[in-house]
């Protein structure tokens, strides 16, 4: 790898149109966060750079929905994913928005850039305009039948219902998703970044110079550019976005996915006048960390928009992950199956690093992951618990027991000594060596392995049983078991940077420098704190309420999807008036004895008290429903049930999942009242 002075780590910008969840965690966020934190402790000079992805049709339609202005919805969201990525430790050394100022100047002045130097082809095509809103109709702005399964509400790029990609021409029946009219097609003018032109020289450089990048990423970029690259459109109509800066423009934005990767140069450009070297230097290393989703933009397209401008570096990798799928289900922002990072700081106060730890341990990075929130509890249970924390809780612990929280000398050292000192340094080596490959989740558990030495060698030298015996010795393996702890604190620090905060706190110490991770960190005498709990174990209870929180969005989801019970056939009003439907009053009610689904009922209808039996007891307790006014249908031929007469119906209200509830009257009336 060539020598470089600095690294300059991106992070895909999410959409301001909800907040963050694992999901971005886990395949962009905790990972980036991670390699800039190891890079600083590396001493290089790092720019960590986030922010909001603003523009882009799903903020507008999710505006439209709620009745407020596009603004109104990033500015939202951009403060809660901004507010809880600091609050989660992700160390962005900026994390601006792509509504500001900065980079609308910065965007324009790109396309500009480009449109002088004759990048751009103009071409006019045909699109649906919606006549009525005047304007211009984006894919998920148009609905109609799918031509392939023939459901309705097809968009005009998918069909979620067969899951087929369309062209909104292709729409049996499109309608406006605006104002419900129909469509007319339309004479429109776009640029278009020929990305054919650039054909050559990306398969050169990403299919012969980087052999090395990760092989889901290379093996994209391998199957775009094998299937030849077109021409794509940078520009759309929409009022939303940043408008086209050339004339004859006039309605039109440049396309979200060509103004978001500027951002991060934007981004830039607001925290230092000293922008460029982060962007144009050959000394700069540059870095992006995107979720699999992302990345023919930032491994074709950015790059070819940064090869026409000719003043910018290009990646030097893009280690892209999988996704992490949550509870055996794709997580869904609109399906709300998600687990939102500004909820889970609020309800697991102080436990950043555990769910920065279980992310780590468990990341998307060369196949899908599922996050269950029992493998949540394990991990931080049997492995920061019982590993981590129990390993420091005893070095500290019996320091202050037997040497008054004073780092004791060591003495003479023996083989299990040197060997055990000896593998300090070498765990060191093979965290370096996996985080430099990308390759966190095994970094993490190498850290770990500093621990788990700590604790095998607490274990194998047993000091609580020599301390009455051999005081020298019990000073040498405690010197010991304080030096790994000491090392931790640094080893630790990129993945848990709050728990390398609390340990620094108990040992009393600065942050020691990476590079001087090794057998001798702690001087003799020098006075440790006592130690507060490190880690505490979850209960199942904990875990279980988070379980039924998703159950709960299961249901509510289901409950949504549930198809309505389709229309009957019609009747006519003397065969509706044959029903005599009264209002009546449980007077008693009792489970039918041999029964699970029976209530038996006592009712007075206002023309006698008689005996219903209702198939109710699922729903209902009997003491519940005493003295409720209810329909009733009376004049129902009586039947017997399970050897009791039942002399007329309730009338209840069933959801298409089958939830039951009683139709009852506004007010208390009397009881005998018709209804018709
Ligand atoms: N908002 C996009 C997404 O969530 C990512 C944009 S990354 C950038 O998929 F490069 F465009 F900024
Ligand atoms: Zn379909």
């Amino acid at each position: 790898m060539k020598n470089f002075k600095r690294t300059t780590i991106t992070t895909a910008l999410p959409y301001a149109n909800g907040p963050v969840h694992i999901g971005h965690l886990a395949g962009v966020y905790v990972p980036a966060d991670i390699y800039a934190r190891y890079m600083r402790m590396k001493g290089q000079e790092v720019m960590l750079i986030g922010g909001s992805d603003e523009h882009g049709v799903p903020i507008t339609i999710k505006a439209q929905k709620e009745s407020v202005t596009p603004q109104d919805i990033v500015d939202k969201y951009h403060n809660i994913i901004k507010k809880s990525f600091e609050e989660f430790g992700i160390s962005f050394d900026v994390y601006s928005r792509t509504s500001s100022e900065t980079h609308h100047k910065t965007a324009s002045e790109f396309f500009k850039t480009l449109h002088e130097k004759g990048e751009f082809i103009e071409k006019s095509s045909e699109q649906y305009y919606d006549p009525i809103a005047k304007q211009f109709l984006a894919d998920r702005y148009i609905t109609g039948t799918c031509p392939h399964c023939k459901s309705e509400g097809a968009y005009g790029d998918q069909c979620e219902s067969c899951g087929t990609s369309l062209n909104a021409t292709d729409l049996i029946n499109p309608k406006s998703a605006i104002t419900g009219n129909v469509p007319e097609l339309k004479e429109t003018k776009h640029w278009f970044l020929p990305l054919d032109k650039y054909e050559g020289s990306l398969k050169q450089w990403i299919l012969e110079e980087h052999k090395e990048w990760k092989p889901n990423v290379y093996g994209q970029c391998k199957s775009w550019i094998d299937n030849g690259l077109m021409p794509r459109a940078v520009t759309r109509d929409l009022n939303w976005g940043v408008p086209v800066p050339v004339e004859g423009a006039d309605g039109k934005v440049l396309y979200v996915w060509f103004d978001a990767p500027i951002g991060y140069i934007s981004a830039t450009k607001e925290h230092t006048e000293d922008w460029e070297k982060y962007w144009k230097s050959e000394d700069t290393r540059l870095l992006h960390f995107i979720g699999k989703d992302n990345i023919v933009f930032h491994c074709i397209i950015f790059p070819a928009m940064l090869k026409a401008e000719g003043s910018y570096i290009l990646p030097d990798n893009v280690p892209a992950n999988e996704f992490l799928n949550l509870e055996g289900d794709k997580i869904s922002t609109s399906r709300n199956w998600a687990v939102w990072l500004h909820e889970y700081l609020e309800e697991f106060p102080g436990k950043q690093d555990v769910l920065r730890y279980v992310l780590t341990a468990n990341a998307p990075e060369t196949k899908d992951n599922d996050f269950t929130w029992k493998d949540f509890q394990a991990r931080n249970n049997n492995e920061l618990v019982a590993i981590l924390g129990n390993f420091v809780n005893r070095a500290l612990v019996l320091t202050h027991k037997y040497f008054d929280g004073k780092v004791p000398a060591q003495n003479e050292l023996n083989e299990f000594d040197k060997e055990t000192l000896a593998s300090i340094k070498e765990i060191v080596a093979e965290v370096e060596k996996a985080l430099e490959n990308f390759h966190f989740r095994e970094a993490l558990k190498q850290a770990m392995n500093l621990a788990r030495l700590g604790n095998k060698y607490l274990a194998d030298t047993e000091p609580w049983k020599l301390i009455k015996t051999d005081e020298d010795r019990v000073k040498t393996i405690l010197n010991i078991c304080l030096q790994i702890t000491a090392n931790l604190s640094t080893l630790i620090a990129p993945f848990l940077p709050f728990t390398a905060e609390n340990l620094r706190e108990f040992l009393n110490i600065k942050e020691i420098n990476w590079e001087d991770m090794g057998e001798n960190v702690l001087e003799n005498e020098h006075s440790v704190n006592k130690p507060k709990l490190l880690f505490e174990k979850i209960e199942d209870s904990t875990i279980q309420q988070q379980v039924d929180k998703l159950l709960a969005t299961k249901e509510l989801n289901e409950a949504n999807n549930a198809t309505i019970e389709p229309a009957k056939d019609n009747c006519s009003f003397e065969d509706f008036s044959k029903n005599d439907i009264r209002v009546g009053t449980i007077v008693e009610a009792e489970k039918l004895a041999k029964t699970k689904k029976l209530l038996k009922l006592k009712v007075d209808t206002g023309l006698d008290t008689r005996t219903i039996i209702s198939g109710i007891a699922e729903f209902f307790k009997p003491e519940d429903i005493i003295g409720k006014q209810v329909c009733v249908l009376v004049n129902l031929a009586p039947k017997k049930l399970k050897g009791v007469e039942s002399q007329g119906m309730i009338l209840m209200a069933e959801t298409p999942t089958g939830e039951l509830c009683f139709i009852s009257p506004e007010t208390m009336i009397t009881n005998g009242s018709t209804i018709s």
